[in-house]
């Protein structure tokens, strides 16, 4: 993570304008005053721009963290990774501005050199979750999704032998992500985006029926911890509703024990239309597939079709193409006391598809700002809540809202009811 570090850190008093970079206040921790988050805001270059959840503004800010390290007897300011919705160079080029406010002999180290702005994952092609909200608007045509592309060689193959149609990558892993995004440059391809995130996420957010096929090629076995695995049974159903009608859902794996373990979810499915094969040649061998065949492993393959039964609505039939993002996060009033007697941090909210964790609270005058996990059990989302009680300031999330997964909604209206119900009344 960018930083740099210094035996003791000043900060110019703030607002303080370097540039394009406002650096607007500096929000101390409540339980610890060594700890502080400086809140940076930067004009946007249209050049940069990625996407929007329809809060711009929220997305030309990101937290600084500055933190007192007396045990090393040094200080050090970093970039605060749950905040990050810019590229790297972008927060670099904030902190070098900060360090340039420094004198030069107090400082120990840092690691902001050899970037520009554009540098990292800027490309037309990497989109956010946040651009697929609206995603009909967007794409009238029909998409292919590949999960967890790794190295991406069928990934590519699948865009370059279907250019009429759209196809979408789903990664969570940044250097297979940069290499995808130089391939498709050198190839020239027009129709692959590639987006980072985890992709029990991305089928949540996405409409019904708009995809003709879904491809999960040799996911991470997890046999020992099966929770974490993508290919789990509410994975199956966001699929199932995201394939168009006789649609495909394919899972090539090595592993038997995964395998079976898909099988069997998709056996308890009522309707469905099933192709198991054994050491099937695919056109295209990934990586691993190549490691597995040096070693002589047996290779699974699953194939489960959407199939529709009489009397359902079939994607063909379905008139409305509705997308699960109706959801807002929307912001009640807020009581100032209820942010001041709470002292019990951090605070945490478990319920049985969702929960809410106030890690932290930071304040700088009129303006409090929460560190939230909150969401899905196996897919957690890290925000920060802006709260202000001032007008220069709004409410809202830092960095742009959390994606709309309904957890993350429910998790949303339990916050707000802490917040804003007053204490009296919550007894
Ligand atoms: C074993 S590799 C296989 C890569 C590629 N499909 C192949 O056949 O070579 C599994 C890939 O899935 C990615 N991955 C794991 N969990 C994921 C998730 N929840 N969402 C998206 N990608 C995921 C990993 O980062 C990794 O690149």
């Amino acid at each position: 993570m960018p930083h740099f570090l210094a035996p003791s850190i000043t900060l110019p008093s703030l607002p303080f304008i370097s540039g394009e970079y406002e650096f607007a206040y500096e929000a101390k921790c409540r339980v610890d005053s060594h700890q502080s988050l400086i809140l940076v805001r930067f004009k946007k270059d249209d050049t940069l721009q990625n996407d929007s959840s329809g809060d711009e503004f929220s997305h030309n800010e990101f937290f600084l963290r500055k933190v007192e390290r007396l045990n090393k007897n040094d200080s050090i300011v970093k970039c605060e990774k749950s905040s990050k919705s810019q590229p790297t160079g972008i927060i670099k080029n904030a902190l070098k501005a900060l360090m340039d406010q420094q004198s030069n002999q107090h400082l120990i180290t840092h690691n902001l050199n050899n970037n520009s702005p554009r540098q990292n994952l800027q490309s037309p092609f990497f989109k956010s979750v946040q651009h697929f909200l609206d995603f009909s608007q967007k794409y009238p045509q029909k998409c292919l999704i590949e999960v967890g592309f790794g190295s991406g060689r069928h990934l590519l193959h699948l865009a370059q032998s279907n250019p009429h149609l759209m196809c979408i990558g789903i990664e969570i892993h940044s250097p297979s992500i940069e290499q995808i995004l130089r391939q498709i440059e050198l190839l020239g391809l027009t129709n692959l985006y590639i987006i980072h995130t985890d992709a029990r996420i991305l089928l949540e957010i996405l409409p019904p029926c708009i995809a003709l096929g879904i491809y999960v090629h040799f996911p991470v076995p997890w046999n020992k911890k099966p929770h974490r695995r993508v290919f789990c049974k509410a994975f199956l159903e966001e699929s199932l509703r995201v394939l168009d009608d006789n649609a495909l859902l394919h899972l090539r794996s090595d592993d038997e024990i995964y395998f079976r373990d898909a099988l069997d979810l998709a056996l308890s499915h009522k309707h469905i239309n099933l192709q198991v094969q054994k050491n099937h040649k695919n056109a295209i061998v990934s990586k691993y597939e190549a490691r597995w065949e040096r070693q002589n492993k047996d290779i699974f393959d699953l194939k489960i079709f959407k199939t529709t039964t009489q009397g359902q609505d079939s994607c063909i039939k379905s008139a409305k193409n509705t997308q699960n993002t109706e959801k807002t996060f929307i912001f009640d009033k807020i009581l100032r006391k209820n942010l001041d007697n709470y002292t019990n941090f951090p605070y945490k909210k478990i319920a049985k598809d969702w929960f809410l964790h106030i890690d932290n609270v930071y304040y700088a005058k009129d303006v409090y700002v929460l560190a939230l996990c909150f969401g899905d059990f196996n897919q957690p989302q890290n925000k920060f809540l802006q709260i202000s009680f001032d007008t220069s300031y709004s409410t809202h999330y830092v960095g742009g809202n959390p994606i709309p997964t309904k957890a993350a909604y429910k998790a949303h209206r339990h916050l707000m009811e802490f917040l804003s119900v007053d204490s009296k009344d919550k007894e």
